[in-house]
């Protein structure tokens, strides 16, 4: 990515220049896939490139426009969580957790590689992501060091057994159970909204000094979009077919895992994500104007099809 792109630029050009730009942006920081061992990094590659909808790079962008945040900074953070979370998925579709077999439009690791090699592009990618956000931006180091510090801090926290792991625990802990809704929102909060708050938070944190004021506003709107993502993910499972998703539709309730759906019912749910996507809204109005890409992603990640 080299420069940043006009407010006026519309929701969707900017969305796709952003998409682009990320895959460039993984190609540079994962390893070349001639460097030994070959067939690791292949895989790395396999797994992380030409897919997803890169949500989470967007949300670090869309903060980071509202911050001012360094580019080589926000490039760093945005391929970070984008790791983070691919090592997730890669995880999460292995037979000890979902067991899947498509992902993003192809086999999933494990089945077009093998169990082990699905483990370790999973432990290597997390690590991958902490090197990457750690690194030499090249961009007034000086200045932006005790930056990188608190954004490594935030992507730790988001990802371990507080966050992203720990919902995924209680998560493999939970199937056939009834959650009560506070527990299930939790489990959410956890396995999927840590690292999408995560990827607000990191994209701010790189630039300009936030009040108290805009800390809260900002991680009022991040909780609200984390815990929509997964809620309209439960919707998808239940209600679109495994082509438009890239991904097995139905395997909730195959699997007898508690969800937003299995809950509260769809007519509920979707009105529980209406709710949380005007909830963040009303987080941006202090921002004014300039939060309009975050209420444009969160629109996206309530009304999107797959
Ligand atoms: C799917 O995430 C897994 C969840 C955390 C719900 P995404 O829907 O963002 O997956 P990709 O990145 O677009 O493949
Ligand atoms: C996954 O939740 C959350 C993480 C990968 C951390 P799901 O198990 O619902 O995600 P999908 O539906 O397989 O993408
Ligand atoms: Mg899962
Ligand atoms: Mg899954
Ligand atoms: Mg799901």
């Amino acid at each position: 990515m080299t420069a940043r792109l006009a407010a006026s630029v519309s929701f969707l050009d900017w969305m796709q220049q952003v998409q682009t730009g990320m895959e460039a942006v993984l190609d540079r920081f994962l390893p070349s896939p001639a460097v030994v061992p070959a067939r690791l990094h292949q895989a790395m590659r396999y797994t992380a490139l030409d897919g997803g909808k890169r949500v989470r790079p967007l949300l670090v962008f869309a903060a980071g426009e509202l911050f001012d945040t360094p580019l080589p900074l926000l490039e760093r953070a945005a391929a970070a969580v984008e790791m983070i979370h691919v090592y997730s998925l890669v995880h999460d579709d292995m037979p000890c957790m979902d067991d899947d077999a498509l992902r993003r439009g192809k086999p999933t690791v494990h089945v077009q590689y093998d169990e082990a090699t699905a483990l370790l592009v999973g432990d290597a990618l997390q690590a991958q992501a902490f090197e990457v956000l750690s690194g030499v931006t090249g961009a007034d180091d000086s200045a932006l060091v005790p930056r990188q510090l608190r954004m490594l801090n935030l992507l730790a926290q988001a990802s371990g057994s507080v966050g992203m792991c720990g919902g995924q625990a209680i998560d493999l802990a939970s199937v056939g159970m009834t959650l009560s809704l506070a527990e299930l929102e939790q489990m959410h909060r956890k396995k999927t909204g840590a690292l999408l708050r995560a990827a607000v938070m990191l994209g701010a944190l790189g630039g300009k000094a936030l009040s108290a004021d805009e800390m809260a506003a900002l991680d009022d709107y991040a909780g609200a979009i984390g815990l929509a993502f997964q809620v309209v993910d439960d919707i998808l499972d239940a209600t679109a077919d495994s082509a438009t998703l890239g991904k097995t539709a139905g395997k909730d309730a195959a699997d007898n895992k508690p969800t937003y759906v299995s809950i509260l019912g769809l007519a509920e749910s979707q009105a529980l994500a209406q709710r949380l996507r005007s909830n963040a809204h009303q987080a941006l109005a202090p921002f004014g104007d300039k939060a309009q890409r975050l209420r444009e992603l969160a629109d996206l990640i309530v009304q999107r099809k797959a």
